[in-house]
């Protein structure tokens, strides 16, 4: 039995949260896997309502009682201090120690990128974004606030052991994924030193993979790389405000926020899975939001929890739906949420032939990374019905 704390939290999260865990479901008959889903209601309401963000062993809850959590997204324009959502979301990054930020950056089909003639191949790889330290810790405070007088601090903390756990695990994933490539971006020429000590641990790490190419780009220029050639990366490790934007940039060029799918982690613990985006409020309840992020999002988190087969189920599925055309308008389609939703569970449960295992290739979850996308052919269309809209 796996045991899922789920959040559906604000906005389109609720929305998107509610395909996710309806894919994971279908996985679940499929395969033949119990997952306990417990639905959470924290979030703005509850907040608004209770006064109460999470309950006081809220963390505690979390990490013990489930093997991964699952969040929608959180922000509401009535809290905008996002009082709430940082002690969601970001608290639960912290109190779990979830120091690996992992968001893939993966195109699934040329017609989603808003760059020109890129193939999938051409824009796959993995930011690595240090989760609990940098510009978030809130250490710092305003004096004199409100007056013109005000001297507002905000600390930026890294630390020794907190940037080499980053690094390291960016060398391991490459080292594992039989990746040659690793590339750390700062901004050590004007932030001389805290970023002088992510210099320190990547160029100290390096020694210990002689087989990977490690280079070095401060942001400004990852982010225009990001743009002229992405086909050069395959894992960029970042701090954590440097990888919060560029993991947005990367989101667009994976077809737009909609598409970006995320893990919290700490490995070998309870971990958090959730989408790149927010809870995009005037898009909420209306049935309109790209669920694919939070998919991908559930996909990972399965990957993550050993159940391979099982993700590589949820990805093909969400290739299959990508190829005929079968999702939101911000990638092309006419379906909504929930349809969305069905389409892609119904691939889960009836696979079809063409798709699922096509002669020229291997089936998403079998694939090496970085090697060619499955589907190479035409998508053949938009003949077949979305099978989820008779479910
Ligand atoms: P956002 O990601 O919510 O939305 C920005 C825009 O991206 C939307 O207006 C929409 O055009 C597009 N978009 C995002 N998700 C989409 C989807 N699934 N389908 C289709 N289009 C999508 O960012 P924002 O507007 O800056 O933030 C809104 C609120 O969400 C704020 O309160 C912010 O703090 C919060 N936020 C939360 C998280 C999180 O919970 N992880 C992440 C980012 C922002
Ligand atoms: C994200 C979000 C959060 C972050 C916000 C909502 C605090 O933008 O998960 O990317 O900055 O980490
Ligand atoms: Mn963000």
């Amino acid at each position: 039995m796996t045991r899922i704390a789920v959040i559906p939290g604000d906005g389109i999260g609720v929305d998107v949260t509610a395909e996710a865990v309806k894919v994971i479901r279908a996985v679940g008959e499929v395969f033949g896997r119990r997952f306990e889903i417990e639905m959470l209601p924290y979030g703005a309401d509850y907040y608004l309502q209770t006064g109460i963000a999470l309950p006081p062993n809220g963390y505690a809850m979390l990490r013990d009682e489930f093997d991964a959590i699952f969040i929608g997204a959180l922000g509401d324009p009535r809290i905008p201090d996002m009082r709430h959502a940082r002690e969601i979301l970001l608290g639960t990054r912290f109190e779990l120690d979830l120091y690996v930020n992992h968001r893939p950056v993966k195109l699934l089909h040329e017609r989603l990128c808003p760059l020109k003639k890129r193939r999938p191949e051409e824009v796959n790889f993995v930011v690595f974004r240090e989760n609990t330290e940098g510009l978030y810790v809130n250490v710092g405070g305003r004096f004199k606030p409100n007056t013109e007088d005000e001297i507002a601090v905000q600390e930026e903390i890294n630390t020794y052991k907190g940037v080499h756990r980053i690094i390291k695990h960016a060398f391991e994933h490459a080292q594992t994924h039989g990746l040659t490539k690793v590339c750390m971006a700062d901004k050590s020429n004007a932030m001389s030193s805290g970023h002088a000590l992510w210099q320190r641990v990547f160029w100290e790490l390096t020694t210990q993979y002689p087989g990977i190419d490690a280079t070095h780009l401060f942001i400004d220029a990852l982010a225009m790389q990001m743009v002229k050639n992405p086909a050069q990366f395959q894992v960029i490790v970042t701090n954590n405000m440097f990888g919060d934007i560029v993991t947005d940039l990367g989101a667009e060029l994976q077809g737009g926020l909609g598409m970006a799918a995320s893990g919290n982690l700490h490995p070998g613990r309870t971990s958090m899975f959730e989408p790149v985006h927010g809870s995009a409020p005037k898009y909420a309840g209306k049935n309109v939001a790209n669920p694919v992020g939070a998919v991908l999002s559930a996909g990972l988190m399965l990957d993550y929890l050993a159940l391979k087969e099982e993700a590589g189920a949820i990805e093909a599925a969400v290739q299959d739906s990508i190829d005929t055309v079968h999702g939101t308008a911000d990638i092309g389609g006419s379906l909504g949420t929930r349809e969305t939703g069905d389409y892609i569970a119904g691939v889960i449960r009836h696979p079809a032939p063409a798709h699922s295992a096509p002669a020229h290739s291997t089936p998403a979850h079998s694939t090496p990374a970085h090697s060619a996308p499955a589907h190479s052919a035409p998508a053949p269309s938009t003949q077949r019905p979305a099978p989820g809209t008779q479910e």
